[in-house]
Order: C-alpha cells, then sequence, then structure tokens
C-alpha cells in the first residue's frame, strides 16, 4: 500500500548498493513502481540478474552490476556507466552490510574487518564516487543503519561499531554537501521480518518471540515499513531534513542492551 501518488518519482534515477535482496531490493521495487530508474549494485550476478528481471517484470526500469562495495573501481564504473545511460543521480541508496552473530572472541581480526569494511568502508566508498554524478541541488542520500548504531548488543562489535560510523560519516557529509544541495540521512531500522539479517540474528521461534518481546510495538517490522520511510527522505515533503537519523524500529532503539534468547552462537 502506498500513501505516495503514481509518478512521483517519473525521471529520477537511483543508484543502490544492495539493492538485490531483502530491504534494499523492497525500497528499490517501491522506487521502481513510483516511475525512478534504478540501478542495483551487489557481488552475485545471479542475484543481481533476478532482481532487474522482477523490477523489469512489474513494468519498471532497472539495470544491475555485479560488484563489491570494497572495490572503489567496482562503484566508479558502475556510477559512471548508470550517468551516461540516465545523466545525474538523483538518490543514492547505501544499502550493502554483512552480519554474523559472533562473540568478540569468536571473531577473527579478519572477520570485524569484513564487516567494517562492507558496512562503514562501503558507505564511504559509495558516497566518495557517486559524488561527482549526483544532482547539484536535489540529490539526496539515504544510508541503512541498524538499532545496533545507538544501542550496544552482544555478539554484534562488528556491526555496532560499522554501524555508528555510518550514522556519523552520514551526518559528517550532511555537513560538507549541504552547501551543494544535496541532502544526506540514514533511516535505522528495528528488526525487519523475512530478511537475511533477521534469518541470522533470530534463527529460531525462541529467539524470534525475544526479538518481538523486546519491541515496544510488539511486532516486527516490514520491508513495507522501511519503503515508506525511503519514500519520504526521498520526495520534496524531506527538502529541509537532512544529517537525520530516522528510526523505524517500533521503537527498539529506545531500550538498552540486551541478550537475545537463542540468538547466542554455538561458544
Ligand atoms: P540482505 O538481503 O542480505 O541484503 C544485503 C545486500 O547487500 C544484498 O543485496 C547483498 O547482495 C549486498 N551485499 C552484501 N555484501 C556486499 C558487498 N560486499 N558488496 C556489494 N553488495 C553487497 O540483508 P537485509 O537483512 O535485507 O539487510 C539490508 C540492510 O538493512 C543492511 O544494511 C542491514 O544492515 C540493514 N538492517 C537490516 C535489519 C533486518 O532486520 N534485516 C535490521 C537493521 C538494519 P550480494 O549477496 O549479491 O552481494
Ligand atoms: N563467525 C565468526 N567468523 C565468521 C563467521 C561467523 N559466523 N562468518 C564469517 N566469519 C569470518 C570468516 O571466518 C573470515 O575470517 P578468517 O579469514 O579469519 O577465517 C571472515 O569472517 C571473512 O569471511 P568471508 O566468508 O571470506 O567473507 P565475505 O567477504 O565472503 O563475506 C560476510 C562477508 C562474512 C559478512 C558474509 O556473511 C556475507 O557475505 N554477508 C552478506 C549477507 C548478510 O550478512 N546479510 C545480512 C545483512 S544485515
Amino acid at each position: 500500500m502506498s500513501i505516495f501518488r503514481d509518478g512521483l518519482f517519473a525521471g529520477k534515477t537511483a543508484f543502490f548498493t544492495g539493492g538485490t535482496s531483502g530491504i534494499g531490493l523492497a525500497i528499490a521495487e517501491r522506487l521502481a513502481a513510483l516511475g525512478a530508474r534504478t540501478t542495483l549494485f551487489s557481488r552475485k550476478q545471479e542475484k543481481v540478474d533476478a532482481a532487474v528481471q522482477g523490477i523489469a517484470a512489474r513494468g519498471g526500469e532497472a539495470r544491475g552490476f555485479a560488484g563489491d562495495v570494497r572495490n572503489y573501481a567496482d562503484l566508479e564504473a558502475a556510477l559512471k556507466q548508470t550517468r551516461e545511460a540516465w545523466g545525474e543521480i538523483d538518490f543514492l541508496f547505501c544499502i550493502a552490510a554483512g552480519n554474523f552473530p559472533a562473540p568478540a572472541t569468536g571473531m577473527s581480526a579478519n572477520g570485524f574487518k569484513a564487516v567494517i569494511d562492507i558496512d562503514l568502508l562501503g558507505t564511504f566508498n559509495a558516497c566518495r564516487a557517486a559524488h561527482e554524478h549526483l544532482r547539484k541541488p536535489g540529490a539526496s542520500v539515504i544510508s541503512i543503519s541498524a538499532n545496533q548504531a545507538q544501542v550496544a548488543c552482544p555478539y554484534q562489535s562488528h556491526v555496532c561499531a560499522g554501524k555508528a560510523g555510518v550514522e556519523m560519516l552520514s551526518k559528517t557529509l550532511a555537513l560538507e554537501w549541504g552547501p551543494q544541495g544535496i541532502r544526506v540521512n540514514c533511516i535505522t531500522p528495528g528488526p525487519i521480518d523475512e530478511t537475511e539479517g533477521m534469518s541470522r540474528l533470530a534463527p529460531s521461534d525462541a529467539a524470534r518471540a525475544s526479538m518481538i518481546r523486546a519491541v515496544p510495538l510488539r511486532r516486527m517490522g516490514s520491508k513495507d515499513d522501511i519503503a515508506n520511510v525511503a519514500v519520504f527522505l526521498c520526495s520534496d515533503a524531506a527538502a529541509y531534513v537532512t544529517g537525520s537519523i530516522y528510526n523505524c524500529d517500533g521503537g527498539t532503539g529506545l531500550i538498552g542492551a540486551r541478550l537475545l534468547e537463542g540468538s547466542a552462537p554455538p561458544s
């Protein structure tokens, strides 16, 4: 269900890192349904192809690139080709991320680095590489964070550190790019149903029930809940919104650090 009018984003171009599954794909599908041309960028060619075909089958316009956000040249190439095909980029979504539950002593330095490099360095790379292609004034950058940026969470040291960095990076770029008319914001989801992230963090019925008990609104969010905030932030209704962190989490971010039943990895 969309409260937004048909054709809202006609003529606009959106670039997504991590737009090929889960929350990213849901946002890309919604923007495409509202008329935006969408570029989807992620590592696995088969996921890229399936996502592009899915959007095209619904009458949307999409193109895809297989690449890794840890590789700056991959992003440069995909952004350049998007610009050549469709002109300046109106919306940049930084969504690519990695997660696995593990205590700090249960992950190697390389395991910690893998998540920091995808989440934080990958977001920097996408923003840095996209800047020359963003429409000025008028572009909007949206990064997807997580409650772990604001609330410490056991077995999530890599994600807590990486996403906290994403939120502060976003605020810093809002300051640097505001004078050019580029808005930079974050959406911070809580637990979102039917996603890879939740299948990793709440892999059992007990973990899922525990997760829901910790949400003040007493339900998991949906991918649509996040897409609704994304559409708002892209729209003219958010023309004066920059440097903001939009928690879309059922109030989960108000709750302190917790250990979820059934979500602990084997020791
Ligand atoms: P997901 O379906 O696994 O989405 C991750 C996306 O990133 C996929 O498209 C994946 O595609 C891509 N990706 C991963 N590593 C990449 C890399 N190195 N380079 C380029 N692309 C890469 O997971 P999700 O649960 O929907 O999560 C989406 C976002 O929401 C993430 O930023 C996550 O931190 C955030 N979030 C999720 C939840 C939740 O409840 N699920 C809660 C809070 C925040 P490939 O495998 O093809 O690379
Ligand atoms: N516990 C501890 N360490 C783990 C782990 C786990 N469950 N899973 C991976 N690692 C470690 C690996 O052992 C490796 O460290 P090592 O070289 O010292 O052995 C390091 O993490 C990198 O693993 P690798 O598989 O080479 O990384 P990758 O770049 O191919 O994948 C991940 C990145 C690990 C984040 C992978 O889970 C991924 O691709 N995730 C994307 C999807 C996702 O997480 N979606 C949810 C988003 S919220």
